[in-house]
């Protein structure tokens, strides 16, 4: 990381002398500013909660704190709690990875497609009740945001819409159901909606052993299943499924992870777990065929899986092609709205690239999943 040149600093200084410090972590005056006004505005509304601490020198102290942790390389967003997903506001919390707007604009890009394909009668429309599945959900911004969109832009009724996010980690999930309830207060989700969160470890077929033991997927969605007010609706299957995996091999994390995310952010996030038989770049691939061949046994129209790059995903797009039973699949860059350069494919022709910047997520489609993209042959 490049050193602050002492003038920028003074420069700082000069204009407040807390600046300096949020500079160390953002590294350019325009952010850091922003950033000491959003860190002000943040303490001085926790201390409007308790009165009787209204004392300016509290205040100070607590500012000054926030701005060390910041200069710490501490994310803004384990600081004052929370992140934006799309338009829903999501809390953060340490041990649990801060959900990132790539990954907002790939699954809102995805309901959008499915909202101007159910638009056109020619098509099969989506199903009556549309079950989403969420793998590795984290905080679990993607369920919240994937209820929000198919309630507010689809305005499908929340009776009709069944979301489930799954992660391995407990305090993820404690943070995933704290944020539904949030969500749920403040009206951005609808009150009683059926989006449940579960703990399985997706990538073992067998149950864990012991007091902790995690569930396998099977046995979680089993179990859910049985208790499930669709229950009659019969066996596990989703029509869409969409993860973002921790997919980071260990060289990419020790060489190109930025220091703030490798100290703060939870490695279980990010790197897949070491299995003796692996080289790198298959251990940052490692949950990728469990995830595929989830998909394919749980009857999955549409899947989209988030990857580090065009490299990963052009590997994740050959793993779908091996296994020969999807109708098509897309590459989406970072911006999948934006024009994309004419022709850009992948695998020989059999992949397309689809939008602008960095490879970000691979989607995958078969049968009534081709219509409700939209996909023109
Ligand atoms: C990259 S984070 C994604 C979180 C969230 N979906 C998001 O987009 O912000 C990956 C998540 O996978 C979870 N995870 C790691 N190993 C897992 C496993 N074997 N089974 C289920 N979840 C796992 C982690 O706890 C973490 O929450």
């Amino acid at each position: 990381m490049p050193r602050l040149l002492p003038r920028v600093l003074h420069h700082a200084r000069k204009i407040d002398p807390l600046l300096p410090l949020v500079l160390q972590a953002t590294r350019d005056l325009a952010s850091a500013k922003n950033e000491l006004r959003w860190l002000k505005e943040f303490v001085i509304e926790q201390q409007s909660r308790h009165p009787k601490h209204d004392d300016r020198k509290v205040l100070d102290q607590r500012l000054r704190q926030v701005c060390i942790d910041r200069a710490r390389g501490k994310p803004l967003q384990y600081i004052m709690g929370s992140e934006y997903f799309g338009d829903l506001e999501i809390s953060c919390e340490k041990g649990v990875l801060i959900p990132r707007q790539e990954t907002a604009t790939s699954v809102t890009h995805l309901i959008i497609l499915l909202h101007h394909s159910s638009n056109n009668k020619t098509k099969t429309p989506l199903p009556n009740n549309l079950k989403l599945l969420d793998l590795c959900t984290g905080t679990g911004c993607i369920p919240l945001l994937s209820h929000y969109l198919f309630t507010s832009i689809h305005k499908r009724k929340a009776e009709n819409l069944e979301v489930v996010g799954v992660d391995i980690s407990p305090l993820a999930l404690k943070l995933a159901k704290k944020n539904l309830q949030n969500l749920i207060a403040e009206g951005t989700i609808q009150k009683k909606p059926n989006l449940r969160f579960l703990q399985a470890d997706v990538l073992s077929s067998t149950d864990g052993h012991g007091d902790a033991a995690i569930p396998s997927l099977k046995s979680a969605l089993e179990h859910y299943n049985f208790t499930s007010d669709l229950a009659g609706s019969g066996k596990s299957s989703w029509d869409i499924i969409i993860s973002n995996p921790p997919y980071i091999s260990p060289q990419a994390f020790a060489r190109t992870t930025t220091r703030s995310v490798k100290r703060y952010e939870p490695r279980l996030a990010l790197v897949p777990p070491y299995t003796a038989s692996d080289k790198d770049t298959n251990q940052g691939d490692l949950f990728y065929p469990h995830l595929l061949s989830i998909a394919a046994s749980h009857s999955a129209k549409i899947v989209l899986f988030e990857v580090a790059d065009l490299q990963q995903a052009i590997r994740v797009s050959a793993m779908a092609i091996h296994q020969n039973i999807w109708d098509g699949i897309q590459i989406w860059r970072d911006d999948p709205m934006a024009a994309e350069t004419v022709g850009d494919t992948a695998l020989d022709g059999k992949v397309k690239v689809v939008g602008q910047g960095h490879g970000r997520s691979v989607v995958v489609y078969r049968g009534v999943g081709k219509q409700w993209l939209g996909v023109e042959d």
